[in-house]
């Protein structure tokens, strides 16, 4: 006898429609399952014969296979235990084959038959919408996840749960969908930074227009304190980039139960011993990395120069296209990662140089050594790059700043002015940013950098068009001297 159960493989973030066929046969006892599956989805096997026997009913005494099709897709995680659980149930007459027909699942089970949430169920779901399926099984806590694709999630705690209801003995419970976006914003505010107003003007552009920003200078001085403020004068997520975000999210098992619409800009700082897969993605289960899951956010790379140069030479094809591409021997993943990087790092190996008070003990050969881990290309791709220098006593007995949300209006006002368009540079504009070229001098790429930098201050300042004190500003803001020297 055959069953089927639908559920859906990623590929990437791209659900694929997989069907999950059971046939219960004569033969010598036995259960196999074919059809390209990792070893976490091999593992179903025993999962699945013991969540059945925990739900009282009965493991059928004969030949089984499972085939995941199509074949060639492969199949990894352990999401598939649920589908796998129904189409054998099904085959063995336990529940009603037709009534799988019209609903999907995914979900993992515990031994003792328990469901368990994965990751990507916003994906699968959004799959299921795709094949005209209304309806979702998995865990209780996937539920609000689900929802958010537009499909009906039916909670099931336990195997036994999903068959009596399967079997219309039960109605599903109303599940909890969330209480949908979330107001609180956590996290430190501007206000707490004395002085450095350099540096808050370049954060302030940076979040404007989206702007890379490299934050150097001497030890002590704030740069990590000012970076980590960036996310909040950020404005909120547009819903289709909040879809995305969550979606990648996802995959990657980080979702909140309640609220799992991330509509916040996401905020990633990696500590600087991280795999290049852990950055990038990849790896053998395929997961998004910290520059996928920075997308429509912050990427903040703290201690720049102590990175490992491969990991900062790959992220280098994102920051120009926005995305990941994962070359694997069965095609091709991308991963969105359109994200702003923001960085900082110390002037020199030992950290006193910028600093009026201390002497530097580097060598040049160290100081070379130490500029040598930043290749120019990756330079290049900073629109900001500033030194922060030690504030002055006065600068830190000073006042309060002002606080994020007063930046943050700002902010906002600027995006909309630069969506709106029609910010065109004036003649003297132009013509300096001309000279500057060949001065400087600039890479095609550092032109169209401090154009965009410059559209962004005038954006800013609600100009009419970019002026001339607007190219100028961007160009302050290339590779200072103490970088070089
Ligand atoms: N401008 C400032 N206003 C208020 N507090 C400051 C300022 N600058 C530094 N501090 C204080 O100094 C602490 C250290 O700053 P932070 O960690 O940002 O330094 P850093 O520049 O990142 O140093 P390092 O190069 O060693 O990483 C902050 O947590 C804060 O308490
Ligand atoms: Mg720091």
């Amino acid at each position: 006898m055959l069953a089927r159960a639908i559920t859906h493989a990623l590929v990437g973030l791209e659900p694929r429609r997989v069907e999950v066929e059971a046939h219960v046969h004569k033969g010598l006892p036995g259960f196999t399952i074919v059809g390209l599956a990792d070893r976490a989805c091999q593992e179903a096997r025993e999962r699945v014969r013991s969540g059945v026997a925990a739900a009282e009913l009965s493991w059928p005494g004969v030949r089984i296979t499972v085939n995941l099709a199509p074949a060639e897709l492969k199949k990894e995680g352990s999401g598939f235990d649920l589908p796998i659980a129904l189409a054998v149930l099904a085959a063995s007459r336990q529940i009603p084959p037709e009534s799988l027909e019209s609903h999907a699942a995914v979900g993992e089970l515990a031994l003792d038959g328990r469901v368990r949430r994965v990751g990507g169920v916003l994906a699968v779901a959004e799959g299921a919408t795709r094949c005209g399926i209304d309806k979702l099984l998995c865990a209780a806590e996937s539920c609000a996840e689900a929802a958010l694709a537009g499909i009906e999630p039916v909670p099931v705690r336990h195997l036994a749960e999903a068959v009596a209801y399967l079997r219309g003995e039960r109605r599903p419970e109303p599940c909890e969908r969330g209480n949908g976006r979330v107001a609180a914003r956590a996290g430190p505010d501007l206000g707490d930074v004395r002085g450095q107003e350099r540096a808050r003007r370049a954060l302030e552009l940076a979040a404007a227009g989206a702007h890379n920003l490299l934050l150097a200078g001497p030890p002590g001085t704030g740069k990590t304190m000012l970076a980590r403020r960036l996310p909040g004068i950020l404005p909120p997520l547009a819903d289709a980039e909040a879809l995305e975000v969550t979606r990648i999210h996802s995959v990657a098992g980080l979702v909140s139960l309640q609220h799992p619409l991330i509509d916040q800009p996401p905020f990633r700082a990696p500590h600087h011993s991280a795999s290049t897969a852990a950055i990038v993605g990849g790896g053998p289960g395929l997961r998004p990395g910290e520059a996928s899951l920075a997308h429509h956010g912050v990427l903040l790379l703290d201690e720049l120069a102590e990175f490992a140069r491969p990991s900062l030479e790959a992220l280098r094809q994102p920051l120009e296209d926005g995305e990941v591409a994962i070359a694997r021997a069965a095609g091709r993943v991308v991963f969105p990662a359109r994200f702003q990087l923001v960085a900082t790092m110390n002037l020199c190996a030992c950290g006193a140089r910028g600093d009026p008070a201390a002497e530097c003990s580097c060598s040049a050969q160290r100081l070379a050594a130490y500029r040598d881990k930043l290749s120019r290309a990756l330079l290049d791709r900073f629109d900001l790059v500033i030194t922060v220098p030690r504030p002055r006593a006065v600068e830190l007995a000073a006042p309060r700043g002002e606080p994020s949300a007063v930046v943050r209006e700002r902010v906002l006002g600027a995006r909309g002015r630069l969506a709106a368009g029609g910010l065109r540079r004036t003649a003297e504009a132009d013509e300096l940013l001309t000279r500057a070229v060949d001065r400087l001098p600039l890479s095609g790429r550092g032109r169209a950098r401090v154009a965009r930098l410059a559209r962004t201050a005038a954006a800013l300042a609600g100009a009419e068009a970019v002026g001339a004190e607007h190219v100028a500003e961007a160009l302050s803001y290339r590779s200072p001297a103490e970088l070089r020297a």
